[in-house]
């Protein structure tokens, strides 16, 4: 497709004789499109130039020369250029390009198949899974979409936290009260319970902590009945876990966790040691960080255990041999970011300079209630994701039961508007912001939510329906869609492909989120503006064709974040 952009910066630069690449990235988008659809600010030449804005802009406008076929015209304003684009010219480009390339419309190689890591979900086994984990799993599998989209090798890695003190809390839980819970059915519910219950119970009994401890090193010297029990739990907390990561089409190329690390610890604590890295302290073993402000990295804690960064420490290694990665992104909690801070360094401390500078902690907020209140907290008791998802399925099926009882596959539909629901309310903000969790604000399907862009994709489709339209490209005469409402959108699809990089470069699927609310607004506007059935049948074939556009790009994108589009709702 055409570059807009490029094409102002090159009739700029022939006038100011500085380069284009410099200029086109001066180019901005003006919040009011009165104002043009592209401005040049005059100012960033200032010091340059050594002249004035106005002036500059005075000069530039004289002697440029535009593509009449690409730009309508320029304009002065204040000490700006402002460009006004060639409407017609541009809905051609953009629906010709749809055309060509359907849902891919968007997508680009920048990647050429680069390694891109994401260290995502990654929830500790035998604890139940809590509601921060559902952040982690939807950002890290819509950056692992929009990678893909962009043409590097996503790997999706979860790093599962199967090794561990909890193993030994509930090994012994089991042992002390079999008899009390039903197990036959291979479900996680029964060991979570007993988690929860040891917990509890140890902090009036510390003997059972110690118990905990013993059956935990029992496993960890590779007792054969220990062993067999880690196994089955992991199992069951697996299956369990992929029934979530089903609903929220989140993909894993890996389940290598915490314990496939366990016996290749060894040979990162050497190589630490011979790279004269390892310090004595109190009897533990640490890299020491104070020339970096930070406290040190404990290698080898004073009971001789490894410990987590010891670990992290090991896959990152295991990662780089396996993966090359041009990018290692950690989706984890802003708590843990001293961990990543530390273990990065380390890194590059070891001789990876290279491949540290490639690692990126992917933080994000809290899930709070409305009234700022940390989820699950208050209570003590955690919030399981598959409830909310399924809690979030059944409120959407009695909204349909309510208004729409006839409505055909309406279990599926209830599924996909309550799972997209909890997906783009997850992806509505800047992720380091707390995610609110009100489930009437995000279900509302007036509001800015998952339901509302699904609505006005479900309402795309029933338009092309009700007209019985078979999209060709052919017949849309591209002058038909040049209406103010019209061409907002089509600029909207231009920028898409822009959209995805920039969501890609900030690690923010947010932006996309963002996109698909921008998109739906526009179509809605246009929707209400004019009708899309009419008599003319050349002005109704163009505006059909931009609404499959709509459509399409909507699905597309709404697939970027994981969620799914229902045909009817
Ligand atoms: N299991 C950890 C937790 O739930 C998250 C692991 C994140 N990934 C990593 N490589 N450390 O807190």
């Amino acid at each position: 497709m055409i570059n807009i952009k490029e094409e102002i910066a090159n009739s700029i630069a022939k006038t100011v004789n500085l380069d284009e690449k410099e200029l086109a990235n001066y180019i901005e988008i003006p919040p009011n499109s009165d104002l043009g659809d592209y401005a040049f600010p005059c100012f960033k030449l200032a010091k340059e130039l050594k002249k004035a804005p106005p002036m500059i802009a005075n000069e530039i406008k004289e002697k440029i020369v535009i593509d009449e076929n690409i730009l309508e015209k320029v304009e002065i304003q204040g000490g700006y250029l402002n460009f006004y684009v060639n409407k017609q010219m541009l809905a051609k480009e953009v629906l010709t390009e749809l055309d060509n390339k359907k849902e891919k419309f968007g997508s680009v190689n920048i990647g050429e198949g680069k390694n891109v890591v994401i260290d995502y979900s990654s929830p500790n086994i035998a604890k139940p899974f809590h509601i921060g984990h559902l952040r982690s799993t939807v950002i890290g599998g819509a950056l692992y979409k929009i990678y893909k989209f962009l043409g590097y090798n996503s790997v999706g890695i979860n790093y599962l936290g199967d090794w561990g003190i909890q193993f030994g809390k509930v090994m012994t839980g089991l042992e002390l009260w079999k008899d009390e819970y039903d197990l036959s059915n291979n479900t996680i519910d029964a060991v979570l319970k007993i988690y929860v219950r040891f917990s509890k119970e140890e902090k009036e009994k510390p003997e059972m902590t110690d118990m905990a401890r013993q059956a935990f090193k029992k496993l960890e010297d590779g007792d054969k009945q220990a062993l067999e029990t880690w196994k089955w739990l992991r199992e069951i907390s697996l299956a369990n876990y992929e029934k979530t990561y089903k609903l929220l089409n989140a993909k894993f190329d890996s389940y290598n966790g915490e314990a496939y690390y366990n016996d290749k610890m060894d040979k990162v604590v050497e190589e630490l040691e011979q790279k004269g890295l390892l310090k004595d302290s109190q009897g533990a073993k640490i890299v020491d960080l104070e020339e970096f402000d930070m406290p040190p990295c404990i290698i080898i804690t004073s009971a001789g255990t490894t410990i987590y960064a010891t670990r992290d420490l090991t896959s990152l290694e295991d990662r780089i041999n396996k993966y090359d990665f041009e990018k290692a992104l950690y989706v984890v909690g802003n708590e843990q970011q001293l961990h990543f801070k530390q273990v990065f360094k380390v890194l590059e401390l070891m001789g990876y300079e290279k491949y540290a500078k490639r690692c990126e902690h992917i933080p994000f907020g809290l899930v709070v209630d409305k009234d700022g209140e940390k989820i699950g907290s208050r209570k003590g008791n955690s919030v399981l994701l598959e409830d909310i998802l399924n809690e979030a399925i059944e409120k959407v099926k009695n909204i349909i039961n309510e208004k729409n009882p006839d409505l055909p596959d309406k279990d599926e539909v209830a599924r996909k508007v309550g799972v997209g629901a909890i997906i783009f309310n997850d992806l509505s903000n800047s992720r380091i912001k707390d995610e609110i969790f009100d489930w009437d604000m995000l279900l509302n399907f007036q509001g800015e939510t998952g339901p509302y862009i699904q609505y006005i994709y479900v309402r795309t489709n029933s338009v092309l329906t009700k007209a019985g339209y078979t999209p060709s490209i052919k017949d849309v005469d591209f002058s038909k869609v040049t209406e103010k409402e019209a061409f907002d959108i089509i600029k909207l699809l231009y920028s898409f492909s822009d959209v995805a990089i920039q969501a890609a470069a900030k690690n923010e699927p947010s932006v996309i989120s963002r996109y698909l609310i921008d998109l739906s607004q526009a179509f809605s506007n246009y929707y209400n503006q004019y009708h899309i059935l009419t008599d003319d049948k050349a002005i109704q074939d163009a505006r059909l064709y931009l609404t499959y556009a709509v459509g399409i790009v909507l699905k597309t994108g709404a697939e970027l974040l994981g969620m799914e589009m229902p045909d009817r709702m």
